[in-house]
């Protein structure tokens, strides 16, 4: 069997696979052809996939026809005519493997159902240790909370750490992080290397232990466990009434903050407004907010998707898919993660019988010869009808 690794559509940086696990997939008994240039925007040229094993393909059509097996880092994606020319080009019964927000892009959804394509989407894995080290969203997440900082500090006008120089002493830079899941520690941590005093919110309890871990102080929201969290370990949705308190709590220490990274989210739903204009407006002149739940509409109302805005003299960072612009490491984690995947699966593709009753499989095989096999998905494309 072939697998098959196209050349993401700009301005998506990274890439499926790298050279070091072309040679792994190798070793489990299939064919690997990338598409010429694939890796290039990750600084990997198309002779060290050729090293590794993988064989080049220039023409994207013969490549997608000669695939059993697509890699994708982002899903077939709409162009300007609302056509899927990637869709286009995938060969039916052939499976498709990325993270597809299937919730998100129904249509998507039902064009490879008609088209009879497996299709796994990697961002629906499990959250349990046996999925870890297969775990995208982790490996992204924690990329992008090390960027968040990172932009932030490019966009403050003042150091991190305290320096004590003969010309005075300067105090560090004041950081407060709304959400410690994967992305907010991270953002913890970094800030915290940086020489930033951090300072952090969940509406998990049981974040505080590992804010804690990381030389930051944790704000209690008073939350119980149950009550904040599901079985999966993800943030519950809160009523109108505790998002407002809790407003009214951060805002306590918003005018002394420096930098602000929100990463606060509810699977599949709307990220909750934490940040509102008033608050904003009594934050100190010069400093920084970065927004990284934007994809699902921001923590912060002012914040703008994939723009960095200037009001109320607060910079806004909202921008968009943090991971690509880290494309070396973050195809080499990408890569890893879809490599454990892959291997996972591999017993199971060669009679086309994908076991339903494994966790993992259940919770990513979306469509399946000509079905759609996930039951949350198959709900919603009922009910739009
Ligand atoms: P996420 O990206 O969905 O959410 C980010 C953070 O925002 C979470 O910590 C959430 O509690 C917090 N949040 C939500 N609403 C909030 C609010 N109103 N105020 C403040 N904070 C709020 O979550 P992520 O980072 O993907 O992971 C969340 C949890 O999932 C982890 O902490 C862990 O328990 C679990 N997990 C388990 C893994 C495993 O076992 N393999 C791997 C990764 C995560």
């Amino acid at each position: 069997m072939q697998v098959g690794v196209p050349k993401e559509k700009s301005p998506e940086q990274r890439v499926a696979i790298v050279p070091e696990t072309v040679s792994q997939i190798l070793k489990s008994g299939l064919a690997v052809h990338i598409e010429s240039g694939a890796g290039e925007n990750a600084h990997i040229q198309d002779h060290h996939y050729q090293q590794a094993g993988a064989k080049i393909e220039s023409n994207i059509e013969t490549l997608y026809q000669q695939s059993d097996i697509i890699l994708k880092v982002n899903r077939p994606l709409l162009n300007n005519s609302n056509e899927y020319p990637e869709l286009d080009l995938l060969k039916e019964n052939s499976i498709l493997i990325a993270p597809l927000a299937p919730l998100k892009n129904l249509d998507l959804i039902a064009k490879l159902n008609t088209k009879k394509i497996t299709a796994f989407s990697l961002d629906y894995l499990p959250r349990i240790a046996r999925a870890q080290s297969m775990d995208i969203l982790s490996s992204m997440s924690n990329i992008a909370g090390y960027k968040s900082v990172i932009l932030a500090a490019n966009h403050l006008g003042k150091l991190f750490p305290m320096m004590t120089t003969a010309a005075g002493t300067i105090l560090p830079a004041k950081v407060i992080v709304i959400g410690a899941g994967v992305a907010g520690l991270q953002a913890i941590a970094t800030a915290r290397r940086l020489g930033g005093v951090v300072l952090a919110f969940d509406t998990r309890p049981a974040a505080a232990e590992q804010v804690k871990s990381l030389g930051a102080e944790f704000v209690s929201l008073e939350t119980t466990h149950e009550q904040s969290q599901d079985q999966g370990g993800y943030a519950k949705e809160q009523s109108i009434e505790f998002y407002a308190k809790e407003q009214e709590i951060i805002q306590n220490y918003l005018p002394e903050a420096d930098v602000v990274i929100t990463t606060a989210l509810i699977p599949n739903k709307t990220a909750p407004v934490l940040i509102t204009e008033s608050m904003v407006k009594k934050m100190k002149p010069g400093s920084v907010i970065v927004d990284l739940a934007i994809e699902q509409g921001g923590n912060c109302v002012l914040s703008e998707e994939g723009k960095i805005v200037t009001k109320h003299s607060i910079t806004l960072i909202g921008l968009l898919n943090l991971p690509s612009t880290l494309p070396v490491h973050a195809s080499q984690l990408y890569a890893k993660n879809m490599l454990s995947f892959l291997k996972y699966i591999i017993p199971q593709i060669k009679g086309n019988q994908f076991d339903q009753s494994d966790e993992i499989i259940k919770s990513c095989l979306i469509t399946h010869q000509g079905e759609m096999i996930h039951s949350g998905v198959k709900h919603a494309m009922e009910q739009k009808g």
